[in-house]
C-alpha cells in the first residue's frame, strides 16, 4: 500500500510543485528584490565593531579583511602563518580598519579557538562577527591515496576548523546579536571527481551552519557563501605534507591576491553579511546545476566524465616518493586535465606552529 502511495506521489508531487513554484516564482522574485532593497538600505554599519577572520593570511581570507577595513572594523587577523598576517595588518590599517590584531594559531586545535576568542574580547571587549576562511583543498583521485593517515586533516581544517571556533565565539555573538560568515563551497551540493573529502567537508559545514541557524534563532546570525571556483593559494599548488602533529607548505608558490574574482567575491561576502544576507552565492547561474542533480542526476555524471576525466592511464595526486618511504604520505597538485603528469616537486620544508615568530 505504502508502495502504491509513494509511486503515484512521484508522480503527481514533482510536477505539481513545478507549476505551483512558475506562478509563485514573479511574486516571491519580487519580495526579495523588496527585502534586498530595505536590507541594504539599513546594512549593519561595520565602524568601530570587532571582526575575527580565521584564514586570513591569503586570498579570500585576506580580501575579506580588506573589505572590512574599508568600512573601518576593529579586526583580528588569524592564520598560522604570522608573517603573512603582518603585511596584511599593515595594509588593512592602509585602507581603514580602526586596529588590528594579529593571532597565529591552529583553528584544527580547540584550545587555540579559545584563546584566540578569549584574547579578541580581553583587547575589544566583544565580537560582532566572526568569518571562518581557514580551509585546505585537495585534487587526487580517492584511489591513489597511498596513506589514509592525511584524510581526517582534510575534514579536520574544513569542517572542525569551522565548529570549533563557532562555539568559542556563540556566547560573545550572541551578547552582541552578531554573525558567523562562513565558507562553504558550490562542491557542498555539486561534488566534483578528485575532491571528495573536501566535498563531503563543505556539505557537512553547510548542513550543521542550517541546522545552528534554527538553534540560535534571531539572536546569531548566519551567511553562508557557496561559491565555485574563484583562485587562491588552492587553484595554486598548494599542499600538504603531514609529519607527526606538524603541517608543512609549500610557500613559493603563493602569491598576495589583490583583484580579480577573489577581491570581488570578498566584496560581495561583505555586503551580503553586513545585509543580514543567509546566503551569498557567486556566481548565481551555477543554482541551476541543482535542478540536474535533483531531476537529471546522469546528465551530471556524463558531463563530468567527459570535461574531467582523461583517457588512457591514470594519472595519480598522491604519488609514491622517497618522503613515502620514509613514512611520510605527500599530496600534490594534479596536473591540470590534458596535461603531462609532472614529476615530484622538491619539498621545502616550512614547518609551521600555532605561535610563530618570524
Ligand atoms: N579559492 C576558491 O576557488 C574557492 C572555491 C570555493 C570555496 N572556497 C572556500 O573559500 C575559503 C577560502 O579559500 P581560499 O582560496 O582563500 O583558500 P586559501 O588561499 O588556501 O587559504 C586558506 C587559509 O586558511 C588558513 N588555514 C589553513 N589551515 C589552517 C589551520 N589549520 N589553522 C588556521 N588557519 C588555517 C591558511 O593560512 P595558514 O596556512 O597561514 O594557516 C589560509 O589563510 C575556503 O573555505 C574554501 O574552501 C574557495
Amino acid at each position: 500500500m505504502e508502495y502504491i502511495l509513494n509511486s503515484m506521489m512521484n508522480v503527481v508531487v514533482p510536477p505539481a510543485s513545478m507549476v505551483m513554484m512558475a506562478f509563485a516564482w514573479p511574486t516571491l522574485s519580487f519580495l526579495r528584490a523588496a527585502e534586498w532593497a530595505v536590507k541594504t538600505f539599513f546594512q549593519e554599519d561595520m565602524e568601530n565593531k570587532v571582526v575575527l577572520i580565521t584564514g586570513a593570511s591569503s586570498a579570500i581570507g585576506e580580501q575579506i579583511a580588506y573589505e572590512y577595513a574599508k568600512r573601518k572594523a576593529n579586526l583580528v587577523l588569524v592564520a598560522r602563518r604570522e608573517h603573512r598576517l603582518f603585511g596584511i595588518r599593515e595594509n588593512a590599517r592602509i585602507l581603514g580598519a580602526r586596529q588590528v590584531l594579529v593571532i597565529a594559531a591552529d583553528v584544527v586545535k580547540e584550545d587555540d579557538c579559545r584563546r584566540f576568542v578569549s584574547d579578541t574580547i580581553s583587547y575589544f571587549g566583544q565580537l560582532n562577527h566572526l568569518v571562518n576562511t581557514a580551509s585546505l583543498g585537495h585534487n587526487f583521485y580517492f584511489e591513489d591515496a597511498v596513506d589514509t593517515s592525511i584524510f581526517p586533516h582534510l575534514m579536520d581544517i574544513n569542517f572542525w576548523g569551522n565548529v570549533y571556533p563557532t562555539y568559542a565565539a556563540l556566547p560573545y555573538l550572541r551578547q552582541s546579536h552578531g554573525r558567523v560568515v562562513v565558507n562553504a563551497s558550490i562542491e557542498s551540493w555539486l561534488p566534483i571527481p578528485r575532491m571528495g573529502l573536501y566535498a563531503a567537508a563543505k556539505a557537512a559545514v553547510i548542513n550543521f551552519y542550517d541546522s545552528l541557524r534554527y538553534e540560535v534563532n534571531d539572536g546569531v546570525g548566519i551567511t553562508l557563501a557557496t561559491h565555485g571556483w574563484i583562485g587562491g593559494d588552492m587553484s595554486r599548488g598548494k599542499f600538504m605534507l603531514e609529519e607527526g602533529s606538524e603541517m608543512q607548505w609549500r610557500e613559493e608558490k603563493e602569491v598576495s591576491l589583490t583583484n580579480g574574482h577573489v577581491g570581488e567575491f570578498a566584496r560581495m561576502m561583505v555586503a551580503g553579511a553586513c545585509r543580514g544576507d543567509t546566503y551569498v552565492k557567486y556566481p548565481t547561474w551555477y543554482d541551476t546545476f541543482l535542478l540536474y542533480r535533483v531531476f537529471v542526476p546522469d546528465v551530471l555524471g556524463w558531463t563530468f566524465q567527459l570535461l574531467l576525466s582523461s583517457p588512457g592511464p591514470r594519472r595519480h595526486s598522491l604519488l609514491p616518493d622517497a618522503s613515502i618511504a620514509a613514512g611520510r604520505p605527500l599530496l600534490l597538485e594534479a596536473p591540470p586535465v590534458g596535461k603531462p603528469a609532472t614529476t615530484s616537486p622538491r619539498r621545502k620544508p616550512a614547518t609551521t606552529s600555532p605561535r610563530r615568530a618570524e
